[in-house]
């Protein structure tokens, strides 16, 4: 969508068709529905008025109620922060005592929007004038006050403002490993922004060691999934390293302030209890604070699993009461699940080479039973472990 496209949807005209086409496309097919608008629109305006329609729909997942009043391209909304992170960072810009804060690459204003909600006087600046088009219509869209305008980031003088945030772009898109040289602004600006109160939205792969000195990281998982680590740095580090887990039940943070570390959890037997810690809290590397936590130890030095002979519900790890240990060999375990009559089973692995899918199919199941089989390795063992949540 062009920028023109754009400002055209806004207009009393592009309004009312992305109007009837939200209405349209709620009950009848594609086809019906292009036709029916094609009546009174041109088919590039008819385009991008269903382009929203499809787009709010896909950000419910991350905007909840509020994608149905916003706009978005579909890369933008991709790399849009979701609402729950957002939300969470804003209040830690709220908390931190920010009135005014710039977004350094506001794209669609994912974090702008969270900002100006909790109440901070925001600008933006994105170099899509598209983008900050949108941006602009967003924050509008909810009655928010805001200033957004195109510009180099890099060149932009935040000084003047409480608190600079910024969400670089990936230029290869989402991957596990973390390039330094994917980054736009570049790692370079980053580390230079780092030198004073700000917030970086980086990817959760970021190795430990990069994290300059006297720079919190905080990685942040939304129902259960990472989604992202954020720098903090200058007055707003409040710690080293920090996991905050978003879940159901609400948000919940571990730091390295309740990590007494590995030597004092120790490794030993599994015990009654297993627990799989959140994602974050392992990209955090805070698994020995989880054991602290639970009054347990690990199962192996190098294996994210920990255990204990006591039940603790934490909204940092999942909890299983292990039922039983079964044979690991493939053979003795197939006969043993049989034996059980499980029919149905999930399989986690940790720190063992196992397909669990391709295993799934050669234990060739068969029963009414229900289970969950934990494949891990302690010590030099290989250990089959059925479990039940608890
Ligand atoms: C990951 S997106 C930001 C998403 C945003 N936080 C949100 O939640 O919607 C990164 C944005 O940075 C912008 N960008 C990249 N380099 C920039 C620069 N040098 N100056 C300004 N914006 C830049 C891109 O156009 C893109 O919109």
């Amino acid at each position: 969508m062009d920028l023109d496209a754009f400002r055209w949807l806004l207009t009393d005209e592009g309004q009312a068709l992305l109007a009837r086409a939200t209405e349209l496309a709620a009950s009848d097919d594609e086809l019906h529905v292009q036709a029916e608008l094609r009546r009174t629109a041109p088919p590039a305006a008819v385009a991008a008025a269903l382009t929203q329609v499809e787009l709010r729909v896909r950000a419910r997942a991350k905007f909840g109620d509020l994608a149905a009043r916003l706009y978005f391209t579909p890369d933008a909304l991709e790399q849009a922060t979701r609402q729950s992170v957002a939300t969470h960072r804003a209040g830690r810009f709220q908390a931190f005592g920010a009135h005014t804060m710039i977004d350094l690459g506001c794209g669609i204003g994912g974090d702008l929007i969270a900002a100006s909600r909790a109440g901070l006087v925001c600008a933006g600046v994105d170099l899509d004038p598209v983008r900050v088009a949108i941006a602009e219509a967003n924050l509008a869209a909810l009655g928010l006050p805001g200033a957004v305008q195109v510009a180099d980031a890099t060149t932009v003088h935040h000084e003047g403002f409480d608190l600079a945030f910024a969400d670089p772009a990936r230029r290869t898109g989402a991957g596990r490993s973390f390039k330094v040289d994917d980054w736009t602004p570049s790692w370079t600006w980053v580390e230079e922004l780092l030198r004073r109160d700000a917030c970086v939205k980086v990817a959760p792969g970021i190795p430990h060691a990069l994290v300059p000195p006297s720079v919190e990281a905080e990685w942040v998982s939304d129902g259960g999934e990472v989604k992202e680590a954020a720098l903090w740095s200058g007055r707003t580090a409040t710690t080293d390293r920090r996991a905050t887990v978003i879940g159901p039940g609400g948000l919940a943070s571990l730091t390295d302030e309740d990590d007494p570390g590995p030597d004092a959890v120790g490794v030993g037997e599994v015990g009654d209890f297993l627990y799989e810690p959140d994602g974050a809290v392992i990209r955090a590397g805070l698994v020995t604070a989880v054991a602290a936590g639970v009054e347990g130890r690990l199962i192996d030095a190098k294996i994210a699993y920990v255990t204990s002979d006591r039940a603790f519900h934490s909204p940092f790890a999942r909890g299983y009461r292990v039922v039983e240990h079964l044979p690991y060999r493939e053979k003795q375990l197939k006969a043993a699940l049989r034996e059980r009559g499980i029919g149905r089973l999930t399989i986690k692995k940790r720190g063992v080479d196992v397909a669990p899918d391709a295993l799934r199919k050669r234990l060739a199941l068969a029963g009414d039973e229900e289970a969950t089989l934990v494949l891990t390795r302690v010590g030099d063992h290989g250990a089959a472990l059925l479990v039940a949540p608890f």
